[in-house]
């Protein structure tokens, strides 16, 4: 068991495209293994691996907390989308600000499992709006990135002088 370091806003490995995966070998399933540690101990229920510093297309994803819900995606691609929702999202790597992003409701997840075979995933509301969450990780884009500048700026102006946030907010 290993729990790594969470890499927080503003660091650069955050804002890196991450690099596909083409064996899903030894090093990819420890790192994986990690990955489970880290998120479960920091309470999230999603974690994509720049988020410890590694630029790989991997995700992991949990929105039960239910063993048999995790969700390992490997170069995961939104092959089908539809629908409009949004939820109040945190993330583990931008501490004390949550904000409503605008998110598909439906889609269909192209990617390979740990065994590194194709899958193919239909997931709504908050599911398909983690795993949406978690593929910006891959491309290096943040929630607050999906946020106009003014409302940004009080945001993390907020998180700073430590007005309290939603408790019901949902690091990703
Ligand atoms: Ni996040």
């Amino acid at each position: 068991m290993a729990i790594r370091d969470i890499i927080k806003y503003p660091s650069k490995v955050l804002k890196v495209k991450a690099k596909p995966v083409s064996v899903v070998g030894d090093e990819e399933k420890a790192l994986i293994k990690d990955m489970w540690d880290t998120m479960y101990f920091t309470k999230g229920i999603g974690l994509a691996a720049p988020q410890i510093g590694v630029s790989k297309r991997i995700a992991v994803i949990n929105v039960t907390g239910d063993k048999k819900d995790e969700l390992v995606v490997i170069n995961p691609e939104i092959v089908k989308r539809s629908g409009r929702c949004d939820i109040e999202e945190g993330c583990l790597s931008v501490a004390g600000v949550n904000a409503h992003i605008d998110r598909y409701k439906n889609i269909t997840l192209k990617y390979l499992d740990i065994s590194g075979q194709v899958r193919k995933l239909q997931a709504s509301d908050i599911l398909a709006i983690v795993i949406q969450h978690e593929l910006d990780h891959l491309n290096g884009m943040l929630f607050i990135d999906r946020i106009n500048s003014l409302k940004r700026k009080l945001l993390m102006w907020r998180s700073k002088v430590g007005v309290k946030s939603s408790q019901r907010r949902r690091k990703i």
